[in-house]
This record gives structure tokens, sequence and C-alpha cells, in this order.
């Protein structure tokens, strides 16, 4: 993985500079489109969670071309575009096999299908996250058991968890919320000691690593969304699992393509999840610059940090150690937790700034879910996170400026302890 800085630039603009990790025919667009946004930026404009535009005006020129490619080559479906992308994806993250498919909810499905979860098993995870997780869990026929979360990475604390394990239990399934790893040290010596497998759910946390590892590569199988707004996005559904191992990634490949490893031979019944080759090829473009996306979002939120740390709210960790071990997370999300989310939120509003509740309602307190064993139960660190958490506009294109206007906005309802 190349290590790419990405800084703001101190300037009136100040646009995070992520042109130094493009390379000079790409680093051209970005710095003209920046021009253009130094134009048309001013403060009254919506300024939204995340801006898909300027991501694709950044690199338009090579995106478009290689999309041109795959129309005029037609080989629309498991083409050379994905099969170079998986080579390239497995070895960015640092793992034997890269596999494509067709979205990360698939990608948690198949991964518990290879893995041979059987109806009525168990399999522990978090009540706070997306309802794929749960839901990828039941598809299978399995059960979700929830654990509650950490009241710092807001990701499963293993500590609770070993007192969920039942003779049913059979796999470990950790989050890693808003781009901020999981415990996973914690949950590797949970699942040898009880002899279960490890299913990581990189959703939102493409590059982000634990102990100088890429998720995704911790546990037994990594599961990643290329959803159009996550860290790699593509311009439609896409996902991706990732595994060491050989008979795993055989599986997995089988799984993803109707149980058959030749076409028309179906050992097993699978499902048809396939990565696009349009995606694929916008993923292939994206991806050497990845790295220094997220660098910028790194920067975004270290300028967020700066400007909010004498505030009484909680602000996410920056790089940090879990455990003794170093963290690098990603900043799929820039989430705070405070008192009085609704003035926030109005306010942001107000100043055409935009902000996000993920989640509003934990998973054990869906409606999709009542009834099911174990709902009943309170998981009291993430129902005080749900109500209480308010997530801001990150994305690696974010200026000085407009990190200002949101942090002006911030302080102006947050009251500085006297
Ligand atoms: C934590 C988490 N898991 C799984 C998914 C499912 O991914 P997809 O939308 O690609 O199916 C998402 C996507 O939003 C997610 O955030």
């Amino acid at each position: 993985m190349s290590g790419v800085t990405g800084a703001i630039e101190g300037g009136a603009a100040g646009y995070v500079d992520i042109g130094q990790a493009l390379p000079g025919a790409v680093r051209v667009e970005m710095n003209l489109h920046v021009q253009e946004k130094k134009q048309i930026m001013s403060t009254d404009e919506t300024l939204p969670m995340v801006d898909l535009r300027a991501n694709y005006r950044a690199l338009k020129s090579s995106i478009d071309a290689a999309v041109a490619d795959v129309l005029e080559k037609t080989n629309f479906i498991m083409g050379e575009k994905v099969k170079a992308f998986e080579a390239e994806a497995a070895e960015h993250l640092g793992c034997a096999h890269a596999i494509g498919c067709a979205n990360g909810t698939d990608a948690l499905q198949l991964a518990l299908m290879a893995l041979e979860l059987q109806p009525g098993d168990e399999v522990l995870t978090t009540p706070f996250t997306f309802i794929a997780t749960a839901e990828a869990i039941m598809a299978v026929g399995a059960v979700p058991v929830f654990v509650d979360i950490d009241p710092v990475t807001y990701n499963m604390d293993v500590s609770l968890a070993a007192r969920k394990i039942g003779p049913r239990t059979k796999a470990l399934l950790p989050v890693h919320l808003f781009g901020q790893p999981t415990d996973m040290l914690a949950i590797r010596e949970l699942a040898t000691a009880h002899d279960l497998r490890i299913v990581e759910d990189c959703a939102q946390s493409f590059g982000a690593l634990y102990d100088g590892k890429a998720t995704g590569t911790l546990g037994d199988i990594g599961c990643f969304s290329f959803f159009p707004s996550k860290n790699l996005g593509a311009f439609g559904d896409g996902g991706m699992v990732t595994t060491d191992d050989d008979e795993l990634a055989v599986r997995l490949r089988m799984f993803r393509a109707h149980g058959s490893e030749r076409r028309y031979h179906h050992k097993v019944v699978g499902c048809n999840s396939r990565l696009d080759e349009i995606q694929a090829a916008i993923l292939r473009v994206k991806l050497p610059h990845i790295e220094g996306f997220n660098e910028a979002r790194r920067a975004v939120a270290a300028a967020y940090d700066e400007r909010l740390r004498d505030l009484p709210l909680q602000r996410p960790p920056l790089a940090h150690s879990l455990g003794g071990v170093p963290i690098r997370p990603v900043f799929h999300q820039y989430t705070l937790v405070l008192e009085d989310r609704e003035a926030l939120r109005e306010a942001l509003d107000e100043r055409r700034i935009a902000s996000a509740v993920y989640y509003p309602i934990p998973l054990h307190r869906q409606e999709a879910f009542a009834g099911m064993p174990g709902v009943d139960e309170r998981h009291p660190v993430t129902e005080r996170v749900a109500e209480r958490c308010l997530s801001l506009p990150i994305f690696p294109e974010l200026s000085t400026e407009q990190i200002e206007r949101v942090t002006d906005v911030v302080r102006s309802v947050v009251a500085v302890p006297a």
C-alpha cells in the first residue's frame, strides 16, 4: 500500500490537496476542478454529506475512457476488468483472494454460505450497524445475537461477547463501523478459544489498518461494499469478499455464480451475485487513489477535531491505539455524540449543511426483528449512542472553508463549558 499524504491547504480557499496523491494527468483534471469549485462555491450553497460529483470530476477522463472501453468490448459479464480488479484489490489489501460480487449485502451472505452456516446457528454481531449485517445472517437461516458496543469506537464491545457464546454459536461478525477498526486481537482470541469463524463487515472500512494490516484480511472472510458513497465507491452497486483460504475462495467463487465452477455444472445451490464489468472498470480507476482519498478524509477529521476539541461532545478517535495495537481509521463517517442532537441538526439545516443520523434505531429495536430471540434485551451503550449521534459531512474534497462553515455552526449551538 502506498502511503500518500494529503494535507489541508492553509490558504483562503484551503482545499484538501489530494492532488499530490494523483498521477500527472489526473492531477491536472483535479486542479481544473478545484479552480472551478473556487469560483462557484459560496457560503449559501448546500453542503452535502458527500460530494460524488467532485470525486467523479477529479478522475473524469480516466473513468469515461474505462467505461467506453467496456462498451466497445461488450464483454459485460465477468470480463477482463473484473478479473484485473480482483487481482489489484487483493494485492492492495494484502490478501490471497479478492472476489467481486453484486453488493456488500451479498458479500456477507456469500461469506456465511461459504462457511456453511446452518439454520439455527448463531452469529454474534453488533446492533449498531446498517441492517444488511443482520439481514445477511438471517438470509442463511442463522440467528444474529447482538452484543453491545464500545463507547469510544461504537464497534462490538468484545469484552461482552464471551457471555453470549453458546453451543449454537458458529461465527463472529464484527463491523468496522464508520471506518474505525474493531478490536480484532480480542475477536481472534475469542474465535480461537471457542472455535468460531470470523467474518468482517468492511463495508465502511476500505483501507483502514489494524496493526498495519487492512481490515478484511484479519478474519476468515472480509466483506466489502462499493455502494457509491463508500470510501471506494462504484457508480452503482458492487461488492467483494476477501480471504487467504484457497478452499474458501473456491467456494465463494462458486456460490456467486449459481454454484458452478464450470458453466451448467452446478455443484451447490448458489446465487447470481457478480461484480458488473462497468463497475469494475470504474473501481480500477479509483483504486490507485484510495490511499490519497482516505488520507484526505483523515485530514478533514483532524481539522474537525481541532476545531471542536473544547466542546462538551464526543468526537471520534483519530489515529490511535486499541489495546496497544496501532489503528488507522478511514473516516467513512465523522460522527459526534452530543446531548442535544436535534438543536444541532436544525441549526445545520438552517445553514444548508447536511447532517445524518447513522443509525437512529438499533437493530434489536427494528420492527423487522420483532419477536426474534434476544431482541428484548437492553444494549445501553448502543441505545445511548443511537439517541445522540450525528454525522457531519466528510469527503476527500471538503475544503477548509467548508469545514469552518460546519464547525462554526456546531460552536454556535454547543456551548463551551465555563
Ligand atoms: C455496515 C454495512 N454493512 C453492509 C452494507 C451493505 O452494503 P450494500 O449496500 O453494498 O449491499 C452496508 C452498506 O450500506 C453497510 O454500511
